[in-house]
């Protein structure tokens, strides 16, 4: 799919009444769109899902919604969504279909790609998937020597790892505890040696997860592991049929590597790395939360793209975070924006986006292959709070950049907690509340003088405000709302390189650091000459072989 049939952005005429808009809204207060509609926190709120999104901490008024609803519709984002999800090659420059809402379609769903339904094969890696990992949970899946499996390592890297690690410690309190959850995904061997030292080759599975199976990282990291498995139990390489199982779209790279084709679980190329932990790449977290579990995550997931399809504009929630994002991005400057996800299992969520979102339209040039003259991705970022006020929420209240943040929550703490530490959670979202309040009305100098304050420190204490951001709050976290709020970003992700008109389902921009790296370790290890190497990297090659003795 290309741009046929729409214009450049920035000459679309929704694009420049956008900024005539920006124009003439100057630097309205959010104290003032506040005072102006005593409605407005309820006009700006919607529900997708279990999902309550208040969006009326933003510097927006009707007329800028509309208007980036009009941009919206200039740039063919609802066609787009709808070829997606109908198996169209959307993926230009890989030419693949991008269908990763596939993988969590229902049993009877028909999705063609090449006039192919995938639903069934789909379902059928699933059953395959929880006939294992019930095997395992279960005690019935046993290592070379008959004993059950007690730890589970994942080893791959991106899409790879960061959706299984972070759902892993997402949903913790449904985990089986009694079995190790390790991942694995640094080539720095510190990563491997502190997974496995405590761990007893008897009875550990490795999991290898990789969608082409020639990632360095991954098959350097499997090897060593293979090593230490076979170290571990006496050499003898027919352990290796007990002790791995990969997860990849490539069965011949598979196979090379020793693991039983039997003991492959499949993909597809048309689900993208940073798109797939719903698909086998999530194998480890089926085996920690159990299929159930992992069905009703898919469930959420059912459920969002549901609303991104269906949804009007007015009321569809990824569209309008997408759209705001752009309003940020393109209308005012904001080079970043912050996740700040209230709960301690969330850990690892920012993380997860970061790839999701700058993996994916971290991009400059268009469909067509031409320049963009305009911003694209944002730099994400985030922590959880509280932690997060204490390190570098200085910024965000008082700092000279623009960023935008969304401020995650739950109403019910984790049910795991006992009745002294669920207490704690009213503070945690007393915390949330009160950032979101800070950060958008800030303290006025006036406000500030009225508190007695010595004159020369007012301008230290005054909080300028107007800092936008979206509270997103759902009743607990679970399966289901872990599902939801992933594909909420997904599809946010969506419309923004929609709108952009970039492809943001390809990433040849981490190609040439990972060849460059080829090329560089003989000069490492052998001192080999690397024909074209630069002044400074040369130089920095041999400080380091004469820092190792070489
Ligand atoms: O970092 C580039 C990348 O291709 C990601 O897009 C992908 O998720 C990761 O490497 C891992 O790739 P693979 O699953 O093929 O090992």
């Amino acid at each position: 799919m290309n741009a046929e049939g729409r214009g450049r952005l920035d000459r679309m005429p929704e694009w420049t009444a956008l900024a005539q808009h920006r124009e003439k809204l100057g630097e309205v207060g959010l104290r003032e769109l506040f005072a102006g509609d005593p409605e407005r926190a309820g006009r700006y709120s919607l529900r997708a899902g279990d999902l309550h999104l208040d969006y009326s901490k933003h510097l927006v008024t009707d007329e800028t919604l509309a208007l980036l609803r009009d941009l919206a519709a200039a740039a063919g984002v609802a066609g787009l969504r709808d070829a997606m999800f109908r198996g169209e090659k959307i993926n230009n420059t890989e030419g693949r279909a991008v269908l990763h809402t596939a993988l969590r379609a229902p049993h009877d769903a028909v999705v063609e790609v090449d006039g192919e339904n995938v639903v069934p094969a789909v379902h059928s890696v699933l059953g395959k998937m929880c006939v294992f990992a019930n095997k395992v949970r279960g005690g019935q899946w046993t290592g070379h020597t008959g004993k059950p499996v007690r730890a589970v390592v994942n080893i791959g890297i991106g899409g790879s790892d960061l959706g299984p690690a972070m759902a892993y410690e997402v949903l913790r309190p449904y985990t089986a505890r009694e079995l190790t959850f390790r991942f694995v995904s640094n080539i720095d061997g510190a990563d491997l040696h502190e997974a496995l030292r405590d761990l007893d080759p008897e009875t550990t599975l490795f999991v290898i997860s990789s969608k082409t199976f020639t990632t360095i990282e991954t098959i350097t990291n499997a090897t060593s592991a293979r090593s230490w498995l076979l170290d571990g139990l006496g050499g003898d390489e027919t352990a290796v049929a007990r002790h791995f199982v990969a997860v990849s779209t490539n069965a011949s790279e598979v196979a090379k590597f020793g693991i039983d084709p039997a003991n492959m679980f499949e993909f597809w190329d048309w689900v993208g790395g940073r798109y797939s932990y719903d698909s086998a790449i999530g194998l480890s977290l089926m085996i920690a939360i159990g299929p159930d579990h992992f069905r009703e995550m898919l469930a959420g997931f059912h459920l969002m793209d549901e609303h991104f399809r269906c949804a009007p504009p007015e009321e569809n929630a990824p569209l309008l975070l997408g759209l705001l994002g752009i309003w940020y991005g393109n209308f005012h400057d904001a080079q970043s924006h912050a996740v700040l996800p209230y709960s301690h299992y969330l850990s690892r969520f920012t993380a997860y986006l970061q790839q999701l979102d700058m993996e994916s339209n971290g991009k400059s040039v268009d469909r067509d292959g031409r320049p963009v003259s305009w911003q694209t991705g944002p730099v994400v970022w985030g922590t959880p709070g509280t932690n997060g006020q204490h390190a570098y929420y200085q910024l965000l209240h008082q700092g000279t950049k623009m960023i935008p943040a969304d401020l995650i929550g739950f109403a019910r703490p984790a049910g795991e907690l006992d009745d002294r530490l669920a207490a704690q959670h009213d503070l945690l979202m007393a915390n949330l509340f009160a950032q979101g309040q800070a950060l958008a009305f800030g303290k006025t100098a006036e406000e500030v003088e009225a508190e007695g304050v010595p004159a020369e420190q007012v301008p230290h204490r005054t909080f300028r405000g107007n800092h936008p951001t979206t509270t997103i709050l759902a009743p607990e976290l679970n399966p289901s709302v872990l599902g939801q709020l992933v594909a909420l970003y997904e599809h946010k992700v969506f419309v923004q390189g929609a709108v952009w008109n970039i492809d943001s389902f390809d990433q040849w921009g981490v190609e040439l650091g990972k060849v460059l790296a080829k090329r560089i370790e003989p000069a490492l290890t052998e001192g080999a000459d690397v024909p074209g190497l630069d002044a400074s990297t040369a130089a920095l090659v041999s400080r380091y072989r004469a820092l190792r003795g070489r």
